[in-house]
């Protein structure tokens, strides 16, 4: 057939020099449209004579198959390049250090949970958690604090509504974290190592409580666990926590009712001028409660106390903050001030760690 050589040639070159998507749309109408070149073509060979359609026939599909393969393979090589060309414009160089974002930065509360976390993660501690929302039986009754003990009135706790008609206790703003002791031990029974950092709530407001504050709750129970222990390890976290020479430890024995004996520590420091000083000074702030675990407790926690025996502890996480980070007034805290927030806060990305460094 006439000159069919000569229209494959012309549109193999165009679409080969097709430099877009458009470009190779228009060859592709101009070839295989509905009148396109090709096609009229195609459409005229119902009107040959039996003889030469024979010789034409396939000649225009081998031609027809020939373009389109042409298209598709030039399709495919034009989105080859549009990818390309992306990837040279978009690249970034993922060995840049990161920038630290101005304005934003951790809390001393959270940053005190991270070393906290890190400090007890290193002497074999795991973090446990339980809920704000707690029931009457794990804030209290598992902790033996029956209902009419005293110790409930002074925990001036927040209580929740109950639906009519639901006649059990009330649930309750956990007023400690000591109902994650509970939790943990039903949850992972003995031997157990944990620490439970979080939020407690107590009807309470003045200079140095607030509704809202942070415990960290430790736990550990052994066959043989001591008292001797848990001084070693309180003693070890408060070297290692407040990164100061001679910091002096007071224990005081008193009563907890899940522990039994139980003992308060202070942490010596000094007031003096309103600068809250740790390692100097006549003045003491209590910063835990601790003691060992009461059989009562062991019992509500699935554990045999024939076997198992344990220390615990609760300390205010808020109080060794204002301790180390020399912070006298704990309402601060809670305040969301911008400006008290970017004096005391800590830069994002540096997570404490003991051999990176605690606090920078
Ligand atoms: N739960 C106590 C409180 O909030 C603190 C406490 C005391 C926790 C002694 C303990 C402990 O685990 O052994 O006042």
């Amino acid at each position: 057939m006439d000159g069919l050589e000569a229209l494959r040639a012309r549109y193999l070159g165009e679409i080969g020099a097709a430099a877009d998507e458009a470009a190779l749309e228009a060859v592709r109408l101009a070839a295989l449209g509905r009148k396109g070149e090709i096609s009229l073509r195609m459409r005229k060979l119902g009107g040959m004579d039996p003889e030469a359609r024979k010789v034409a026939g396939p000649a225009l599909n081998g031609l027809r198959d020939e373009v389109e393969a042409a298209l598709r393979a030039r399709r495919a090589a034009l989105a080859d390049a549009v990818l390309e060309a992306r990837l040279q414009a978009e690249w970034l160089d993922v060995t840049l250090p990161a920038r630290p974002r101005p304005g934003g930065s951790i809390h001393p509360v959270s940053q005190v949970m991270e070393e906290l976390t890190a400090i007890f993660a290193d002497m074999g501690f795991a973090v446990a958690e339980g809920p704000q929302v707690e029931t009457d039986w794990h804030n209290f009754d598992a902790l033996n604090i029956p209902p009419e003990h005293p110790a409930r009135q002074e925990h001036d706790t927040f209580f929740l509504h109950r639906l009519e008609g639901d006649n059990r206790p009330p649930h309750v703003l956990r007023t400690h974290t000591s109902p994650v002791q509970i939790r943990a031990m039903l949850a992972q029974g003995a031997p157990l190592r944990v620490i439970a950092p979080g939020r407690v709530y107590r009807m309470d407001m003045d200079q140095t409580h607030t509704p809202m504050f942070h415990q960290v709750e430790g736990l550990a129970i052994d066959r043989d666990i001591s008292m001797a222990q848990l001084k070693w390890v309180l003693e070890e976290f408060c070297r290692a926590f407040f990164e100061v020479e001679g910091v002096e430890l007071r224990f005081r024995a008193s009563h907890f009712p899940f522990t039994e004996p139980s003992a308060e520590v202070d942490i010596r420091c000094s007031w003096a001028g309103g600068q809250l000083k740790i390692g100097e000074g006549d003045d003491w702030l209590e910063i835990l409660g601790s003691g060992m675990v009461h059989p009562h407790v062991l019992r509500s926690g699935g554990v045999d106390p024939a076997q198992w025996q344990g220390f615990a502890f609760g300390m205010g996480i808020d109080r060794i903050a204002m301790l180390k980070y020399g912070i006298p007034d704990l309402r601060a805290f809670f305040e969301s001030d911008l400006r008290w927030l970017r004096h005391y806060g800590f830069a994002a990305l540096e997570v404490p760690t003991l051999p990176g460094g605690l606090s920078r």
